[in-house]
């Protein structure tokens, strides 16, 4: 007999306050037979205006909403970030280093075409359209914690697909031991590209053993409707146990490695941030502490977990490596 152990980070819907507000709207649109459409107007859910008018015109927008899987539903009864506050409030340094880039973002990223390379070490080198990609990818929804470095966090619904589901397409080779990956490198779409001190385009990079974790996702939409494009349109990744700035925006390349890849805030800052970047409070930032966040939706500080509440899925991963603290939670 299979006994199915519930994970720390697992709690029934019921304990996601708002969320379950969420799914009841959805549930009532798709039986009103209004569906993706209807949730991409956006009145419905009172998502005034913002990502309606550029989302409209995605020609992936079909495709949602997709199925929620209740398996990944955050613990400690965390409250859903209200679409507005996930959308406004924004780390997206190709479009400038404030919090409210939005619309600049929303202004400049042309996500369509876009184009995806998967290369290095691999049977076949390939690029893809990214709506090619998407056909043959499982879209699923999953609510996932996010704790920025910076010491703020939210609690969205994702849409998207397993990591490991575009590893298997890619076929590595043996030689592979990391994936590397890197944001669009335009300054035309994102002026802060100009700014030279940066060691641009923002890359970042998983060992294989954490890009094919089932927690590692690749991020396509957002409440249930494409991704918009201060969030990192049309893809960006989200490992939930990890620091923000792992999850690296708008992905055109995805390279096959077998060197661990030197990521954007390591090149630029190394004696504060690494390549791990695991979530633990007890390991602070060398100008801050980690101890606490500040959750977006409700203002309140809240502790922050080691591994971000998610140790049960992914604390094996890093058990043999016997690196200090300050290398793997930095
Ligand atoms: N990806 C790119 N390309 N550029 C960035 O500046 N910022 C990172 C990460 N991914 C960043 C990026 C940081 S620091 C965080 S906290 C998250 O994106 C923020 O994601 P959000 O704006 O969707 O909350």
């Amino acid at each position: 007999m299979v006994i199915r152990r519930k994970r720390s980070w697992e709690l029934p819907q019921s304990a996601v306050t708002s969320e379950a507000t969420y799914l009841a709207r959805r549930s009532l649109l798709k039986a009103m037979g209004l569906g993706g459409g209807a949730l991409m107007a956006g009145a419905s859910l009172g998502h005034p205006g913002i990502a309606g008018a550029d989302t409209m015109e995605d020609p992936s927008a079909a495709l949602y909403p997709a199925q929620h899987n209740d398996a990944y539903t955050p613990g400690d009864g965390r409250t859903l970030t209200d679409f507005d506050k996930a959308t406004r409030y924004n780390n997206f340094y190709e479009f400038g280093t404030d919090k409210s880039i939005w619309r600049d973002a929303q202004k400049g990223l042309k996500t369509r075409p876009w184009q995806v390379e998967i290369a290095g070490e691999v049977d076949k080198p390939l690029t893809l359209d990214i709506d090619d990609l998407l056909k043959k990818m499982p879209l699923e929804e999953r609510v996932y914690r996010h704790r920025c470095v910076e010491a703020w966090s939210m609690c969205v619904p994702w849409t998207g697909f397993q990591l490991s589901h575009l590893v298997e397409l890619a076929k590595p080779l043996s030689s592979a031991k990391f994936v590397k990956m890197t944001t669009f490198n335009d300054p035309e779409m994102g002026p802060g590209l100009r700014q030279f001190w940066y060691p641009w385009p923002y890359v970042e990079g998983l060992t294989m053993a954490e890009a094919t974790n089932e927690l590692t996702f690749m991020v396509t939409g957002l409440y249930g409707k494409p991704l918009p494009a201060q969030n990192g349109a049309p893809l960006r990744l989200a490992t939930p146990w990890k620091y923000g700035f792992k999850s690296i925006k708008s992905i055109v390349k995805f390279e096959f490695v077998s060197k661990q890849p030197m990521n954007f805030w390591q090149e630029l800052q190394a004696q504060e941030y690494g390549f791990w970047a695991n979530v633990n409070p007890d390991v602070p930032h060398p100008r801050w502490s980690q101890a606490q966040e500040r959750d977006l939706q409700t203002g309140d500080s809240i502790p922050t977990r080691i591994y971000n509440g998610y140790g049960d899925t992914v604390a094996s991963l890093y058990s043999g490596l016997n690196l200090p603290d300050t290398v793997l939670f930095r």
